[in-house]
């Protein structure tokens, strides 16, 4: 699909890889919603690309609500006429946890904003992008919906649904103009870490001073890569309408490590971590 001129909905826009993406999609010349739940920066951001004469709109919600994807739908095509491409990017982290100590509210909190705000987003666009017989859906899954690693339960549960949900979308999609993609990145330098710093506060997650972040963030800086490498990959794969968009290369060597064991019927055990097999 061509991008100037085009319409792009991301979300989770105010930071991170949305951000970089949404950036990115006013480069290549398009016209930008911008949705997020954290509502000053994303005013701030909005404000700042509007200054430099960018067509982009802010919208506020919060992807795990169904009924508030359904009006950052109408509110884009009241803005702009159309959707072309939306970016299903929103977004949290786990909580640290072992997957037997992830409460209830934690589990509601990540399955909620990391697989049904895709599935509600899914729900939402589609029939308008196979009504205009063009559109592309950009799916934010992670390496972590490829293969599995501890501490992560909640947050494996909602990529790995991505992934399918991805999977079966584009085989249903078949013929219709509309392509799919599905992001699956390791590590970027984002602020993912602090999620909880947008946990609904009756949920009573702890604030990301109280997530054990510090292990994290020196791995972070030492090998995440910059959100605009991954936007450009976002972009090429529009182009190109590719399905996987893999990020890191060592990503195809645990895929297959997995899919490896998995065949020979080896119990789950840490991945390479290195990209050794
Ligand atoms: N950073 C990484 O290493 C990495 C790796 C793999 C996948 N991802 C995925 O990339 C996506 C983007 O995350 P990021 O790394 O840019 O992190 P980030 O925290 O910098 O950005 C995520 C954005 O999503 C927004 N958001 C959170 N909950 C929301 C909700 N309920 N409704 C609407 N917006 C909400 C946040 O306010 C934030 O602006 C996420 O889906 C994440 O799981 C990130």
């Amino acid at each position: 699909m061509e991008l100037q001129g085009k319409v792009a909905v991301v979300t989770g826009a105010a930071s991170g890889i949305g951000l970089a993406a949404a950036e990115r999609f006013v480069a290549e010349g398009m016209s930008v919603v911008m949705a997020d739940i954290e509502a000053p920066l994303l005013k701030e951001k909005v404000a700042r690309l509007q200054a430099d004469g960018a067509a982009v709109a802010a919208f506020v919600l919060d992807v795990s609500d169904a009924a508030q994807v359904a009006a950052l739908r109408d509110f884009a095509v009241e803005s702009y006429g159309a959707v072309h491409l939306l970016f299903n990017n929103a977004g949290v982290g786990g909580t640290g946890k072992p997957t037997w100590k992830t409460t209830p509210a934690a589990w509601e909190w990540v399955i909620g904003v990391d697989l049904l705000g895709v599935a509600y987003g899914v729900e939402a666009f589609t029939s308008l992008m196979v009504e205009q017989g063009e559109g592309h859906i950009v799916n934010t899954a992670s390496e972590a919906g490829l293969c599995a690693t501890p501490m992560l339960g909640a947050y494996h549960a909602a990529k790995y649904g991505v992934v399918g949900l991805s999977e079966t979308l584009v085989m249903e999609l078949a013929g219709t103009g509309v392509g799919v993609s599905c992001l699956c990145p390791e590590l970027v330098d984002t602020k993912i870490f602090e999620s909880t710093r947008n946990a609904p506060a009756h949920l009573g997650l702890p604030k990301p001073d109280h997530v054990p972040i510090e292990m994290l963030e020196s791995f972070m800086k030492s090998k995440a890569i910059d959100p605009a490498v991954v936007a450009g990959n976002v972009v090429d794969a529009v182009r190109s309408n590719s399905f996987w968009i893999l990020t890191h290369e060592v990503s195809h060597v645990r895929a297959q490590h997995r899919n490896e064991s998995q065949q020979r019927g080896d119990t789950p055990s840490m991945l390479p971590l290195n990209g050794a097999k």
